[in-house]
């Protein structure tokens, strides 16, 4: 400011002097303190000279001046120039100069252009911009393939050096797509409930990432052995950036089957496998008095029908017409019960009470595999027979010695399946005595389970 302050002193001293100054309504006129007067410069102060000071000039910039003579002296004494800098440009120096006493301009200024910074480059981006980093620039963003832009797309370069916006991201929203196998089926093989079953690995495929890894499956893997049933098969895959992706397929596993098999009337049957899945064989087998008429094993096929037909279990033959009581007995040795009824004769009210029970019970007997013998009465009227079927004397004579069984009362003896008498009785008894005797006592366990199964079978 004294520099400035020395000028005015000086230019009001010399207007003084000369008398031609008039002032324009600016400081200059305003001022009006009494100075001592310290003039330094020559006297040859020439307010007319249009070239005192040498014509100023800014390159990328305007000079604007004001001379109290007029426009042609731009750069007489005195005059003052305003300095600005075309837009793009900064400033340096004064911003206002003057011609002063001594021929040079109060001070000098230049203008450097503005220059934004370089932008960084962005990751899985890139930008390009209009002018490189001049005011007024204009930088556009763009993202790979698969990336989208999040932020300012372009970005400015302002007068002030700074750019517009702020830096903007590329990101992957882009799911990654992945396809599963087809669905399928598949028949379980012959004797089995599972298939194996497999698959190529799902296609996975992303805009962004060259290979995705992160593929999980929910579900049984391929190649494993899957029951019979749904299964459904997930699987997802996330990319890098955390898209997801999924797909699912089904795969089913069928296990033929045929109709379940009824065992026979008085048989039963023994299964593998699943008892009627495809390659499943079912053996029958008939009760104990019981012979099987018919083929013993059938197959489940593919096509959901058993080979051959089923057979039958048909009473087995007892041979009646033989001499000694051993050889009937040998019969029914490992198949059947037997209960052997003794009566004096045919009026016994015993008997009579215990042959109508044994009428009503013969077919919960027959579950029980128990063959009813009757011997009646004495020699020489004496009669032994097996339902309708007698026996010869022999016999007779021979299971009542054996079994001691007395021909002068009412008795009845239980053999077991070995011939062995497990219970008597000299007083008639209900079915239901008979039955839960024999039930808990002589009954196999897999013989109980069968009775079990056809309990209503006699209803
Ligand atoms: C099932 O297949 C067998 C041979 O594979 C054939 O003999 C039988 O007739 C077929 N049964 C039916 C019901 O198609």
């Amino acid at each position: 400011m004294s520099n400035l302050f020395l000028l005015l002193l000086h230019v009001y001293t010399v207007s003084k002097i000369h008398g031609q100054y008039e002032g324009s309504g600016n400081t200059w006129s305003s001022y009006n303190e009494v100075v001592p007067e310290r003039t330094r410069y020559s006297p040859q102060l020439d307010y007319r000279n249009p070239r005192w000071c040498h014509t100023l000039s800014l390159s990328n910039g305007e000079v604007t001046c004001f001379s109290p003579r007029g426009g042609n002296y731009r750069s007489t004494l005195g005059t003052r120039c305003q300095l600005s800098c075309d837009h793009g440009y900064r400033l340096l120096g004064r911003t206002s100069v003057q011609c002063m006493p001594n021929r040079r301009w109060s001070g000098t200024a230049r203008c450097r252009e503005i220059r934004c910074h370089v932008l960084p480059l962005i990751d899985h981006g890139a930008y390009s911009c209009t002018e490189g980093v001049a005011v007024d620039s204009r930088c556009d963003y763009t993202c790979e393939k698969g990336y989208e832009i999040e932020g300012d797309r372009t970005r400015t370069c302002l007068d002030g050096g700074d750019w517009s916006g702020t830096e903007p991201t590329c990101t992957d929203n882009d799911p990654p797509t992945i396809k599963c196998p087809p669905s399928r089926v598949r028949l379980a093989g012959p004797g089995k409930r599972t298939a194996k079953v497999s698959w190529e690995p799902p296609v996975v495929k992303d805009t962004t990432d060259a290979t995705l890894t992160d593929v999980t499956l929910t579900g049984q893997e391929p190649g494993s052995d899957f029951k019979e049933g749904v299964h459904v098969i997930r699987y997802k895959v996330y990319d890098q950036a955390r898209n997801k992706a999924a797909c699912k397929f089904i795969v089913r596993v069928e296990v033929r089957r045929c109709p379940v098999l009824k065992a026979p009337l008085h048989g039963y049957l023994t299964c593998s496998s699943d008892r009627n899945n495809y390659g499943a064989e079912c053996e029958y087998h008939c009760e104990g008095g019981y012979e099987r008429r018919g083929t013993q094993i059938r197959v489940c096929q593919l096509n959901r029908s058993w080979t051959m037909v089923a057979p039958v279990c048909v009473t087995m033959e007892i041979n009646t017409d033989v001499r000694t009581a051993a050889a009937l007995l040998d019969q029914f040795y490992e198949r059947r019960r037997l209960l052997i009824l003794s009566t004096p004769d045919n009026s016994n009210h015993y008997y009579k009470l215990q042959n109508m029970i044994l009428q009503r019970a013969g077919c919960g007997l027959d579950l029980r595999h128990v063959t009813v013998i009757e011997l009646l009465g004495s020699p020489p009227r004496e009669v032994g027979r097996i339902k309708e079927r007698h026996l010869n004397s022999e016999v007779i004579e021979g299971l009542r010695q054996a079994l001691r069984i007395s021909r002068s009362y009412f008795s009845m003896v239980l053999l077991d399946k070995h011939g062995v008498d497990r219970e008597r009785f000299v007083y008639p008894t209900t079915s239901e005595e008979l039955y839960s005797l024999i039930d808990t006592d002589l009954l196999e366990e897999d013989e109980r389970e069968r009775l079990e199964k056809n309990k209503d079978f006699c209803d």
